[in-house]
């Protein structure tokens, strides 16, 4: 009997070396461990041997089995180190490899700037109204009080959607600047309380379009934005100060800036303001061509007639008005030399800001 289990272990450590992956070992397990293994055959069968014996065959087999599960143990150990160093070989990295770019997304630098300009004007308590960009020639126009024949009508050659004929002295048209934005706002504001209006104070940014050559210094589609502040007591020390403490803020507080006299329909009096040139400091370079400053925004106190077109007695309210362009001051700024670039979707332009 003893003998017996002599072969049986013997057998199995044989058929253990052969075993080379998880699954076969599996069925050696059973068949050399398992219920009707010829091993736990000999515990069923100690009964059937003579009493003297039992013992030491019992003995015998419990010492084969704790072998054999401790060989079991061991190559079952084995072979999962195995595995898992084949799956490290199969799935072997070149640390050395250079990694791959991460594209990155990015804001277009008109929105940039576009943006900054409006936390600016945010902290100074001016909020963003959005305007149409489709108009009509009387809020375009008639109603910022440029009379039918105004020769600033001239200046802003405009995209028509629908002729005049079709709407007498009214056509529709592509907005050619945000001012027309201050008589909707004006009027949404006075709506709310028609016989004491509400100051206003808002931002106007978006699109305006004019009919006009594309050149490096102009496109027929740019952003503006505008601003108008309604209330009493209003003055042009009010936008004076306003507005040089935006220069401050957008271009430096060492900035200086300086008001021209100027003129638009809907503004009286009306200035454009100047900063001094970034680029040579004031002394004259080629960017302010040799004057030492650059005009960056149009703006006036609202005319009389603007205030009343909005709804607002301009017997007791004031207020100033500005309009600027971000793709000028972002060519400004970056020294960008042609205003094209902005919508040639040339990625070697965009992914400079
Ligand atoms: N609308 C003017 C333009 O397009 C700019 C402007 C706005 C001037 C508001 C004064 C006040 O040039």
């Amino acid at each position: 009997m003893l003998e017996q289990l002599e072969i049986i272990e013997k057998e199995a450590l044989t058929a253990l070396e052969e075993v080379g992956d998880i699954d076969s070992l599996g069925q050696w397990k059973v068949k050399y461990l398992g219920r009707s293994s010829d091993l736990m055959g000999t515990f069923d069968n100690l009964r059937d041997l003579p009493k003297d014996e039992r013992p030491a065959v019992g003995r015998g087999a419990n010492q084969v089995k704790q072998r054999l599960e401790a060989e079991y143990e061991g190559k079952s150990e084995h072979l999962r180190r195995l595995a898992v160093s084949r799956s490290l070989e199969k799935e072997r990295l070149d640390v050395t490899l250079p990694g791959r770019p991460f594209p990155r997304g990015r804001l277009h630098p008109i929105t940039q700037t576009m943006r900054e300009i409006y936390a600016i004007f945010a902290e100074m308590g001016f909020q963003v109204y959005l305007s149409r960009e489709v108009e009509t020639d009387e809020f375009n126009f008639q109603l910022l009080n440029f009379p039918p024949h105004h020769p600033a009508r001239e200046m802003q050659d405009s995209f028509y959607v629908e002729s005049g004929t079709d709407r007498g002295q009214n056509p529709v048209l592509l907005r050619t600047h945000t001012s027309p934005g201050q008589i909707h706002a004006m009027r949404e504001y006075a709506a709310m309380d028609p016989e004491n209006p509400p100051p206003v104070r808002i931002i106007l940014p978006g699109m305006c379009f004019r009919y006009e050559q594309v050149t490096a210094r102009s496109e027929m589609q740019f952003n503006q934005i505008e601003g108008l502040a309604v209330g009493t007591d209003i003055t042009m020390g009010d936008l004076k100060g306003t507005l040089s403490d935006f220069a401050r803020r957008l271009f430096g507080q060492q900035v200086r800036s300086r008001f021209r006299a100027s003129h638009f329909p809907f503004t009286e009096p009306s200035a454009e303001m100047d900063i001094e040139c970034f680029v040579c400091g004031g002394e004259g370079c080629a960017v302010c061509k040799r004057t030492g400053w650059l005009e960056i925004l149009g703006c006036g106190m609202v005319h009389p007639i603007v205030l009343q077109n909005g709804g607002y007695d301009p017997q007791k309210y004031t207020g100033y008005a500005f309009g600027m362009g971000p793709e000028r001051i972002t060519m400004l700024r970056h020294r960008i030399e042609d205003i094209r670039y902005f919508w040639s979707n040339d990625l070697r332009f965009l992914e400079q800001f």
